[in-house]
């Protein structure tokens, strides 16, 4: 009997208490899954920026990459390593530079998702190209702003076709609005999108491959704040229907880590933001939510890692469209993406292998979560993003809700909600 160590890469930019708590966690877990007449040991690293010969070899099983959006050096060293060494990742280096917020709405669209109406409009200055004025005034047709605003109908968002972190966003509400808006939008090319207006809930569906976790929104309280720890706050028919969403969307783009932001009107979801393959994942943010983070990363890793699951390169968007052009009801295409999506998920395999081998992990992590080194990495974090004179109160603040989600969550609790079941 061999022991096998798998190697998983952290690929970390801003990143501070997560990655602290995934560590330590796996170290406490102890691990020894039996494969065959090996046993696997799993370590975790750190991974560092530096110059790579594209011929040598990748040392990970797997990485959780946090950078790929905007740092290239790593996305291309990650792209090096999936093409020439098999290595899997979170997320999709290619799926994440071309699928920006653009693609993802027509997709979805085409799948039948309730979108709202969405406009796009050449950008209103450009940088200076050798063939620019001549295609423009070859090509570029006039066209009145007032009548697309009319069109789009009010209130809207105008925003970056492959915006994120809500910069360059605004709501309009009128046209003067709307020709003030685009005359400062730049270079920027913008989308103009249909406000849902009203809606009486904004949920933030956040995914980690198979398992996903539901979050009552709030963007117009202070950042702490946004995350609201309401937990019933969704039907059983809403949570299956953003589930088989949120799902359908990640393995079209073949996304393991993304969250979807979805609004409800009159009873119907509307997905608005759904494009965001580095989801925000600072406990200064999630606060009660963090634990279900970090805990659904080392599963969902610790699965594809134990396992070897095979990295889906390349998108298969035929089975999704198949289904799309049939006359069946959406809430029914909606399940059939759902079951493709399940499928390339390998939801059942997974939900075995923590059954199996992860059965402690839920125990592992309440008592981590009270320990004072989990509490340094909030203090951390904390002290990364605010003053000075504000850290002992949100630390304190931050921790207090963390305590919260391990008192609803304790093994006691637990216990006794078996003992109730009939
Ligand atoms: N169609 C819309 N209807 C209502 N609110 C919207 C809409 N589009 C954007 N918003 C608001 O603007 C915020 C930022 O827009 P979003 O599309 O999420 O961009 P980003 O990718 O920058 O987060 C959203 O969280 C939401 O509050
Ligand atoms: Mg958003």
């Amino acid at each position: 009997m061999a022991t096998v160590v798998r190697k998983i890469g952290l690929s970390l930019g801003a990143d501070i208490c997560w990655p602290i708590c995934y560590e330590e966690i796996l170290k406490r877990l102890d691990l020894g899954v039996p494969s065959g007449t090996d046993t696997l040991r799993f370590e975790t690293e750190r991974v560092t920026i530096e110059p790579f010969d594209l011929r040598q070899p990748c040392q990970y099983d797997l990485v959780i990459d946090r950078l790929t959006h905007w740092y290239h050096t790593s996305r291309e060293w990650i792209k090096k390593s999936v093409v020439m060494d098999g290595l899997y990742v979170f997320n999709n280096p290619w799926a994440v530079q071309a699928m920006e917020k653009h693609t993802s709405y027509c997709a979805m669209m085409r799948l039948g998702f309730p979108i709202p109406d969405t406009w796009m409009v050449p950008p209103k200055e450009y940088e200076p190209k050798p063939d620019l004025d001549v295609t423009l005034s070859r090509y570029a047709q006039l066209f009145d702003l007032g009548k697309i605003g009319a069109d789009v109908g009010y209130p809207m968002f105008m925003k970056p076709y492959d915006g994120g972190g809500w910069a360059g966003v605004s709501r309009i509400d009128d046209e003067e609005a709307l020709r003030s808006a685009y005359d400062k939008s730049g270079r920027h090319l913008m989308h103009l999108q249909r406000a849902v207006d009203p809606h009486d809930l904004f949920v933030r569906c956040i995914g980690l491959g198979p398992q996903v976790h539901f979050v009552n929104y709030d963007p117009a309280r202070a950042l702490h704040d946004r995350y609201t720890m309401d937990l019933d706050f969704l039907g059983e028919g809403e949570r299956s229907l953003l589930r088989d969403m949120t799902l359908t969307i990640n393995s079209f783009f073949g996304w393991d880590f993304n969250s979807c932001e979805a609004l409800r009107q009159g009873g119907t979801w509307h997905p608005i933001d759904f494009a965001n393959a580095c989801p925000d994942s600072q406990v200064t943010s999630l606060h009660y939510h963090f634990p279900w983070l970090v805990k659904a990363n080392l599963r969902w890793s610790l699965f594809c890692a134990a396992t070897r699951r095979p990295m889906r390169v390349n998108q298969d968007w035929q089975p999704f469209f198949d289904v799309a052009e049939t006359d069946l009801p959406f809430r029914e295409k909606l399940r059939q993406y759902a079951a493709i999506a399940e499928k390339r998920f390998d939801t059942a395999k997974f939900e075995k292998f923590c059954d199996k081998h992860l059965a402690g992990l839920d125990e592992a992590a309440w008592e981590f979560f009270g320990t004072d080194l989990a509490r340094d990495a909030v203090r951390q974090k904390v002290s990364a993003l605010f003053p000075a004179h504000e850290v002992e109160e949100f630390t304190g603040m931050f921790w207090a809700r963390i305590q919260g989600w391990r008192e609803d969550n304790s093994p006691r609790a637990a216990a006794a909600a078996v003992r109730r079941k009939p």
